[in-house]
């Protein structure tokens, strides 16, 4: 271990002159946030390394120090990769623990970094770097999310299973179609993630404590240097904003609402009274005391994960629409309230992947069921309007009778006999048992976006050329 930040010193004596004594017990607990914010400490010295090598480019401070920092800073890097470096929670936070490591590796030349920067933009630089590099993950993994989908729904473009509305059968659709559903949704969350990671791209580096410097630095030169399109416009924005952090959160809270009914209909498909579908064991539980089950716990865990990003974008929210420009300490608690939706969404998406990869689908089941209910009654009564040239509403009242005759007798619309169908309109043939299965009906949806075999496959198509 290192013999580093071990000393007494505090924040207090870093930034010395008006502070004879230190912080109060209570000060420091609460003001510390170090515990949290050492996640960030990659960020903070990648946006150290950046100013330095700017500052010493246009002559602010000399060669020999930048050399100094470069290198002090990639031995703190070592030192907290590796497991060697103390904290210190006198020291505050991650960027006070850095500078004073990099004081104690090289000397007086470390006070000079500071300059031209306050840690109001030091903090909103490394924050924005770590919820950048977030969303890109965020957005890789979305990407396998479709791929998994698509996969299930090229397998099931024919298996036929009910559709529902209010959770009562409506129409048969196929199970490609419903897994296309969840493309659609995962593909606008993606898509949400791309634009955010296209807001944020700005450095806010320079902008330092609110009003800008009086150096000649270079903005423009920092963000190249971190990757990002171009500096910030406006200094009090710069240090005052955490809208890339609320959006994350927001894209994170309606990712995980997707993300949670599917996890609901995962939960209803798996009990045996639906069967639709069985759960790998790898993703599911038994009971300690029930031999027979198989519990859905990962998908529960993905509902309730949800509610706990919903609470972190709303603490947010909360924290920040009272702050008057610029920069308040309220806004040091933006951080955990990310890192742990970003936790959270990460393990409810790699859940659902998985469990999507991995279930196995009952065709037979989804088929059964699709049957039951009368879900070909539309069909019906779409026949009498094409055939017999009914009014829709006329053949939505003979349908209606049918299946009242169907619900009396207990069978299905397809076991009437044409008797029964003629004595209830003379215009039914026998032509109508064509339209009655389950397969004749999905076949028939072929109008744009519908249920029907083909057009799953050209939705199919469209976003494998987008995956
Ligand atoms: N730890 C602080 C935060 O996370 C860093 C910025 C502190 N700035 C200040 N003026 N006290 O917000």
């Amino acid at each position: 271990m290192a013999e580093n930040n071990t000393d007494t010193k505090s924040s207090n004596q870093m930034w010395g002159g008006r502070f004879a004594s230190g912080p109060d017990a209570i000060m420091e607990e609460i003001n510390a946030s170090i515990g949290f914010d050492k996640k960030l400490f990659a960020q903070d010295i990648r946006g150290s390394v950046a100013h330095a090598t700017m500052l010493a480019h246009q002559g602010i401070i000399s060669a020999e120090d930048k050399d100094k920092i470069v290198q002090g800073l990639n031995t703190i890097l070592s030192e907290i990769e590796s497991g060697n470096f103390e904290f210190s929670r006198r020291l505050e936070d991650i960027h006070m623990n850095i500078e004073a490591r990099l004081a104690t590796l090289i000397g007086p030349a470390a006070g000079r970094l500071h300059t031209a920067r306050s840690r109001n933009d030091q903090v909103a630089l490394d924050f924005r770097l770590w919820v950048k590099e977030e969303l890109e993950k965020t957005e890789r993994m979305l990407t396998s999310l479709i791929a998994a989908f698509l996969d299930r729904a090229e397998e099931h473009a024919e298996s036929v299973m009910p559709g529902f509305t209010h959770l009562q059968t409506a129409q048969p659709v196929t199970f490609g179609h419903h897994c296309m559903a969840y493309v659609e949704m995962f593909g606008r969350d993606r898509s949400r993630v791309r634009h955010a990671i296209e807001h944020l791209d700005e450095s806010p580096i320079g902008a330092a404590a609110l009003a800008g410097t009086g150096y000649p630095i270079d903005r423009h030169m920092t963000a190249k240097a971190l990757g990002f399109r171009e500096p910030t416009r406006n200094s009090i924005d710069t240090v005052s904003d955490r809208d890339f952090a609320i959006e994350f959160l927001s894209i994170a809270a309606i990712t995980g609402m997707h993300l949670s009914r599917l996890a609901e209909e995962i939960v209803i498909w798996s009990t045996p009274q639906f069967g639709f579908v069985r759960l790998s064991d790898a993703f599911s539980t038994g009971s300690s005391i029930m031999p027979q089950k198989k519990n859905p716990d990962a998908a529960e865990l993905v509902r309730a994960k949800t509610g706990r990003i919903n609470g972190s974008l709303i603490a947010l929210l909360t924290i920040m629409k009272g702050l008057p420009l610029a920069y308040s300490k309220d806004m040091q608690e933006d951080k955990e309230q990310v890192f742990d939706a970003a936790e959270s969404l990460e393990l409810a998406i790699a859940a659902m992947t998985g469990m999507v990869r991995d279930m196995t689908v009952n065709t037979q089941r989804m088929k059964a069921a699709a049957g039951s209910g009368f879900s070909t009654a539309t069909d019906l009564a779409d026949w009498l309007v094409r055939e017999a040239g009914l009014p829709f509403r006329d053949a939505h009242h003979v349908t209606g009778r049918a299946v009242a005759l169907a619900e009396s007798k207990g069978c299905d619309l397809a076991d009437l006999p044409l008797s029964d169908l003629q004595a209830i309109h003379s215009a039914i043939t026998d032509k109508v048992y064509d339209v009655l299965t389950v397969e004749a009906s999905v076949a028939s949806r072929k109008s744009f976006g519908g249920t029907a075999p083909s057009e799953v496959r050209r939705q199919i198509a469209f976003w494998r050329a987008r995956n």
